[in-house]
């Protein structure tokens, strides 16, 4: 059996959203102490919805694959709904992760909480 899902290789090759949103309203960057992978997450957000997202991953393919997805889950969306996503949602997503990347989804779902709380406190006005 694979390793990894088709979905994850794809969103691995292929990530969706990749980049710097230079009008981000909430940016939030998180990193886990263990593997060393840092994640920024940029989110345009304009009546309480994600109008755009986009994310830079210095990190290993799963952690690529999930923000890639996660990206994909909030886009468009209401702020609500962002705020609900959780990383098992993401590994969903992604057709599942190996029980030892599972951390790497949630790096997905923290980042995303950062750039909400980061919009939440500094970014509504801008
Ligand atoms: Fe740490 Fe994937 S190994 S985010």
């Amino acid at each position: 059996m694979a390793l990894y899902s088709e979905k994850v290789m794809d969103h691995f090759r292929n990530p969706r959203n990749v980049g710097v949103l230079e009008d981000a309203n909430g940016v939030g960057t998180v990193g886990n102490a263990k593997c060393g992978d840092i994640m920024k997450m940029y989110l345009k957000i304009e009546n309480d919805i994600v109008e755009d997202v986009k994310f830079e991953t210095f990190g290993c393919g799963s952690a690529i694959a999930s923000s890639s997805m996660a990206t994909e889950l909030i886009k468009g969306k209401p702020v609500e709904e962002a705020r609900k996503l959780t990383n098992q949602a993401v590994a969903e997503a992604l057709d599942g992760l190996p029980d030892y990347k599972m951390h790497c989804s949630v790096l997905a779902q923290e980042a995303i909480e950062a750039a909400l709380k980061d919009y939440e406190e500094n970014g509504k006005d801008k």
